[in-house]
């Protein structure tokens, strides 16, 4: 198969989401695919057609960038074989940089001809990274052989390094390696050893000013990150024909990310006045700073979750999404744990029983409900009380996956469910 067709998406801190959601575009796009490569943190596919990789980057929120296939090894063969093919990669796209047309990008150029420079300094930069493959300080030595070799063959180059095995995002734009440069990793998959080629990163900046700039941050409930909440959309295949519901949109993140992705009509509802005005706020900062979105009809409303059909009518929704209430952002003792699970249990299969009315059939909802000191609140009898049909997103019993940070009391079990 074409080499150019064999895309390697680097999957974010939570590898299990981050691949479910590849999976899901995958499939709503109607791509076949072949898995290759899949170890924790990345996820190897072979496709029969060229990928809009800078589309799929931005539409992703749980993939930090995403490679192409370079070239394949056997695992016996030399470490100077894996540098004498770098060079005739880097080689061959300094060739065909020389020739390129007007516009065009030089991903990759080498540039020793000080008319041709694209870094300030005029050298060619490129990193290498490791994952699995060679161990850190085998990789810098081979960096420096390969650096060295170049220079012999009277290239101006520099290697970006890093402390880690693999260079940031933030640093491969920094230097410039997308448009300029070469961001390189080295992965083994069984004997065999793969060079693959950065051709997309995340847009981490936008993230952040998503999650920082805008004016109402509502630190006690708690933000979701907005790019959970986009991976959230993807997992339920939200599309522009959607009906969209948050019956818990706290400050709006899902809603801001709904509507950057795109809804026939989106709905937000919080039981606390505060948390709408937040939301009102922060969407209209996001109508100011993206001014390219079509905006559709937006409805905001104060409301308990459990009562959400005082508002809304049966059968109107394509689409849910939601974090819900974690519980107080207190450190709780046993006892006090155990009142809150109960609590959030009751609250919860009522919920759930709400939104079964609400949802059309065939429409598709997605919850992130929290578990508290290492403790799943959620009763998998919510589905069947309310007549929804879990929809299992892992192999294990509950058929959840979970979203977690180091150290948090309150981790994030994420849930799918249709209406049959
Ligand atoms: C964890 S926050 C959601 C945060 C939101 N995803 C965001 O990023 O801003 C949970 C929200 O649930 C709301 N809430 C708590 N109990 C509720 C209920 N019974 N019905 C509806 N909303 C409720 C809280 O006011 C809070 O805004």
């Amino acid at each position: 198969m074409n080499k150019q067709r064999q895309y390697v998406f680097f999957l974010g801190h939570s590898f299990a989401l981050a691949k479910k959601e590849i999976i899901c575009l995958l499939e709503q796009e109607k791509i076949g695919y072949q898995e290759f490569l899949a170890t924790d943190k990345l996820f190897g596919i072979e496709v029969k057609k060229t990928l809009p990789v800078d589309e799929w980057q931005k539409r992703l929120g749980g993939t930090v960038k995403i490679g192409a296939v370079a070239a394949e090894f056997f695992k016996d063969e030399v470490l100077e074989k894996i540098q004498e093919y770098l060079i005739g990669v880097a080689e061959k796209s300094s060739e065909s940089s020389a020739v390129r047309s007007p516009g065009q990008p030089i991903v990759g150029s080498i540039k020793s001809d000080k008319s041709n420079r694209g870094t300030k300094d005029g050298k060619f930069k490129f990193s290498l990274n490791s994952y699995g493959a060679i161990g850190s300080d085998k990789i810098l030595a081979l960096g420096l052989k390969i650096k060295k070799a170049l220079q012999a063959k009277g290239k101006s180059v520099r290697l970006v390094t890093s402390k880690t095995d693999q260079l940031s995002t933030v640093a491969v734009v920094k230097e410039g390696l997308l448009k300029t440069g070469a961001d390189l990793t080295i992965t083994a998959v069984g004997s065999e050893l793969y060079l693959i080629k950065t051709i997309a990163v995340q847009d981490f900046a936008d993230y952040s000013f998503k999650d920082y700039a805008r004016p109402s941050i509502d630190s006690k409930s708690g933000m979701l990150p907005p790019k959970l909440a986009k991976l959230l959309l993807n997992l339920v295949g939200l599309n522009k024909e959607h009906v969209f519901l948050d019956p818990f949109c706290g400050s709006g993140t899902v809603l801001q990310e709904a509507l950057l992705l795109g809804a026939k009509e989106i709905i937000g509802s919080d039981i606390s006045p505060v948390a709408i005005k937040d939301s009102k706020s922060n969407l209209a900062w996001l109508k100011e700073n993206y001014q390219d979105l079509i905006w559709p009809k937006v409805t905001l409303l104060i409301s308990s979750a459990q009562e959400l059909t005082k508002h809304l009518a049966e059968n109107s929704v394509d689409r849910i999404a939601f974090e819900g209430y974690l519980g107080p952002s207190i450190t709780l003792n046993v006892k006090q744990a155990e009142n809150v699970s109960l609590e959030l249990k009751n609250l919860y299969n009522v919920v759930f029983k709400e939104l079964a009315k609400i949802l059309k059939t065939g429409g598709k909802g997605i919850a992130v409900l929290p578990i508290i000191n290492k403790q799943p609140i959620f009763d998998l009898n919510a589905f069947k009380i309310s007549g929804l049909v879990q929809i299992k997103l892992a192999a294990n019993p509950r058929g959840s996956l979970i979203y977690a940070r180091e150290g948090q009391r309150v981790e994030r079990e994420i849930f799918l469910f249709t209406k049959v």
